[in-house]
């Protein structure tokens, strides 16, 4: 495992999770555990920068390292562990914080995104969350991160941090690239198509969840948007809505938008949608069904949080404790 090249990803369990972050993210994570040495975090203490009710969180933890498994990840060939379990990551976040200038943070547009969506709680977290990110990323070596089109700018922060660190204090991170897809990397809202499909929307009509019932994907498929010109034709400035649909199907059945555009030329929109939930139906229930089976055992689940915890957590403090000895701590 360890002349392995090495990936490192993770997902907020801030929601249930969107048929966005399958196709963005999860369903590429699989692809890669023969090849790389891999690491997949809960992310879960970047949740609070939003607030969370206790319960649901808890909830939902489990539900994304089942989801992950449901996906297809061997919790034998790669490491799948919560982020708040591993002290590390909060430790080196600290010490990255005092190398990030407020400007990089405050040019994140994520951060002025939920800045203006959460007027009323815009706390330091939420600034500073591009840092633990960075942390999560740089405390593993890693060399790649599969991620969609919206993380980018956070890698390219932590690419950034990494460089400036090592600068000062000779090489201490693997400067880490991103992976993103050419296909689902960005999958838009389904009624507001000029917005990314988001676990924390609040109209439901907006997303897919992986685990969704086969009616209400069909239902919500049906009702799309689209536009009046009828014609099935990726134009993304102009049919956002109907190249969101191109994109979705094209990425659930690995076809180019050109063979989309093609099996689907002359037929009317309706069938289109129809053919499009039928896809993300059949690519999603068995997901569904395996992670209704693995919700049932928390045993199991929390069994796996427990080793993997151990086993992020000793490549974590390897990089932890070099960084310590060279800003001069006493170890
Ligand atoms: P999060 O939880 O918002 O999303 C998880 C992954 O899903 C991708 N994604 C999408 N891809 C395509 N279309 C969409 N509509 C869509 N929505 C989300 C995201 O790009 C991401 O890859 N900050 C991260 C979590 C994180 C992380 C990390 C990622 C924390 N530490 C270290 C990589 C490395 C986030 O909020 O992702």
């Amino acid at each position: 495992m360890e002349n392995k090249k090495r990936i490192y990803s993770a997902v907020q369990p801030s929601g249930m999770l969107t048929l966005g972050n399958y196709l963005g993210a999860i369903r590429n994570f699989p692809l890669l555990q023969e090849e790389y040495d891999c690491l997949y975090c809960v992310a879960n203490m970047h949740t609070l920068t939003v607030r969370q009710d206790p319960e649901l969180l808890r909830e939902r933890i489990y539900a994304l390292l089942a989801l992950y498994l449901a996906c297809g990840l061997d919790p034998e060939k790669n490491i799948l562990y919560l982020q708040s379990q591993v002290p590390a990551h909060a430790e080196l976040s600290w010490v990255l914080g005092c190398y990030t200038y407020m400007g990089e943070l405050s040019r994140m547009t994520q951060f002025k995104d939920k800045s203006s969506r959460h007027a009323d709680n815009i706390n330091a977290g939420l600034f500073t969350y591009p840092v633990l990110m960075a942390a999560d990323i740089l405390l593993y070596q890693t060399d790649f991160v599969p991620i969609g089109r919206d993380q980018k700018q956070h890698l390219e922060l932590a690419r950034d941090i990494a460089i400036r660190f090592n600068k000062l204090y000779g090489d201490t991170f693997k400067v880490p690239e991103p992976l993103i897809s050419k296909q689902g990397a960005k999958i838009m809202s389904l009624q507001e198509p000029n917005k990314k499909m988001s676990k924390s929307d609040e109209n439901v009509n907006n997303f897919i969840l992986i685990t969704e019932d086969p009616d209400k994907i069909m239902k919500k498929f049906k009702k799309a948007v689209t536009d009046s010109d009828g014609e099935i034709r990726y134009d993304e400035e102009n049919k956002p809505g109907v190249s969101n649909l191109i994109n979705i199907y094209g990425a659930l059945k690995n076809l180019s938008t050109e063979e989309v555009e093609k099996a689907f030329s002359g037929l009317r929109y309706g069938d289109f949608k129809t053919a499009v939930g039928e896809a993300c139906v059949e690519t999603l229930t068995p997901i569904r069904a395996r992670y209704e089976e693995l919700m049932a055992d928390k045993g199991y689940l929390d069994g796996i949080f427990k080793e993997n915890a151990v086993r992020a957590g000793a490549y974590a403090e390897k990089t932890l404790k070099d960084v310590y000895a060279k800003v001069g701590f006493v170890l």
